[in-house]
This record gives structure tokens, C-alpha cells and sequence, in this order.
């Protein structure tokens, strides 16, 4: 198995309670520990969900937070096996068109396992929902805001699959004007993640991109400033240190 990440070492020895509002420091070592640990997952294991954990993850998945409360997403649990051998299909020629509009790495990304379509215990399609219009509240100027959502709500079913010891892979490889037709989304209705889902032998202990060198994380002080764009962060300390 690999070995503990360093965030998570770092999180179990330095959890203190700074409010009366805080979980108790083990609850809180473990909702961080949710988060370092959570991988995107390739490699399935076989077997199965129960029933009622996959209701419990669609359940925090619902619980996400949505600009004006709108709720966009919607889930779609694909049981019928023809039908998971079609999304493999319109996965799998999204891959090749992928790689080719990599140019020069199009070799190396064919070499990553980029999905887990017919190997995982369950596969979800998540979509937006159709009339996604009708909701202004905080959209007006930023009508992502919509998709946001939507990706909290994986999220949240991404931490709680990782802490019930199943793994997730979020794939993003497919037209979705084809997905949405296979799964006879109405008009409007935009399918944006097909979510795997099942046992795993192991988690990665660091993201699979990075093992493979194709990417590394950034260190944070690279991604945080203070008032303006590029300038470091003061009085934080070492933002790097793990
Ligand atoms: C919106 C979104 C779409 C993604 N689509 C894919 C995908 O199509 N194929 C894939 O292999 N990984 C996909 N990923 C997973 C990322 O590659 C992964 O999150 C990243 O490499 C960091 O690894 P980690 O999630 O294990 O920390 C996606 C992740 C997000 C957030």
C-alpha cells in the first residue's frame, strides 16, 4: 500500500480547534484527510456498490452548494450494459481525437489510461439541466456558474466515495451532444461528466498525471496572492510547506 501522504501526516499532528463551531479534531483530521487522499481513479477492481452507498454518495451529491440554490445538476445511473458499451465507444473515439490535438505529446497520452468506462462498478453521467436560463440569481454576468455547481455536487460525491473507500474518475472525454442523444436528454440539457465509480485495489498515492509525468500539482504559492495579480502572499508563513 503507499505510504501516507505528507498532507495528511501534517493534518493529523497540527489539528486544533480555533472556533466552539469546529468538529472535534479527529473529525476535522478526517475531513482533511478526504481531501488529500481523494484520487481520480483509472483502475477498477471489479466487484460492486450497495445500494444504499451509492445512495448515500448520490445523497451528498445533491447536498452541494448551487448559485441562487438552482440545483442544476441532474444523475443518471447507466445500469443497461449495451448502453455503458456505447458510452466506451463515444469515450473511446473522443480519446483518439484527443490525442491527435496534442500534436507532439499525442504518443505519451495514448499511453495513459484516461477512463475506467467498462471496468467500474457503476457509471453516472452527470448533466446540466435543461431551462438553465430561467435562473439569474448570480448567473447574469457569470452563467458558468451553473457547471460550478455541478461540480461541487460531484465533489462532494468524489470525498465521501473516497471515504468509503471506493474510487471516482470524473471523465470529460466525449461529445456530449452525443451522450445527451444516447441518453435522450431533452433539448437544453448538457451531459458534463461521466462519473466511474467502484472498489479500487488501491488509491494512487499521488495524482496518476504526475506519476506518469504528465503534470506535476503547483506549488500553492504560485496559484495564491495578496491584493493584486502576482504579487506573494505575506504572513502565512512557508505556503509551500507540507
Ligand atoms: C472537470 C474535470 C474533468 C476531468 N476529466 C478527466 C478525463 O476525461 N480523463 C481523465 O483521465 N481524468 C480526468 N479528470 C481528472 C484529472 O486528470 C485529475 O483530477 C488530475 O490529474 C489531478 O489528479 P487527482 O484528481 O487524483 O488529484 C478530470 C478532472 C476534472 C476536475
Amino acid at each position: 500500500m503507499p505510504s501516507m501522504p505528507a498532507s495528511r501526516r501534517s493534518v493529523a499532528l497540527k489539528t486544533d480547534m480555533t472556533t466552539d463551531q469546529a468538529f472535534a479534531p479527529e473529525a476535522t483530521a478526517a475531513v482533511y484527510r478526504a481531501i488529500a487522499e481523494r484520487r481520480d481513479m483509472r483502475h477498477f477492481s471489479g466487484g460492486t456498490v450497495p445500494p444504499e452507498v451509492l445512495l448515500r454518495l448520490l445523497q451528498a451529491a445533491h447536498q452541494g452548494p448551487s448559485v441562487g440554490f438552482m440545483q442544476p445538476w441532474r444523475f443518471l445511473r447507466i445500469t443497461d450494459a449495451a448502453l455503458r458499451q456505447r458510452l466506451f465507444e463515444v469515450v473511446e473515439h473522443e480519446r483518439v481525437l484527443t490525442a491527435r490535438a496534442l500534436g507532439q505529446r499525442e504518443d505519451e497520452f495514448m499511453c495513459l489510461k484516461v477512463h475506467g468506462v467498462l471496468d467500474a462498478a457503476e457509471l453516472l453521467v452527470v448533466a446540466l439541466a435543461e431551462g438553465r436560463e430561467a435562473h439569474v440569481f448570480g448567473r447574469r454576468t457569470l452563467p458558468q456558474m451553473d457547471l460550478a455547481s455541478t461540480a461541487c455536487a460531484i465533489q462532494n460525491l468524489w470525498l465521501a466515495a473516497r471515504a468509503e473507500g471506493l474510487g471516482m474518475g470524473w471523465v470529460s472525454l466525449f461529445d456530449p451532444a452525443e451522450v445527451a442523444r444516447l441518453l435522450g436528454m431533452p433539448a437544453g440539457a448538457e451531459p458534463v461528466a461521466l462519473l466511474c465509480l467502484g472498489p479500487v485495489a488501491e488509491f494512487y498515492a499521488e495524482p496518476m498525471l504526475q506519476r506518469e509525468r504528465w503534470a506535476r500539482r503547483a506549488p500553492l504559492s504560485t496559484v495564491l496572492f495578496d491584493n493584486q495579480w502576482g504579487q506573494p502572499v505575506q504572513g502565512l508563513g512557508d505556503v509551500d510547506a507540507q
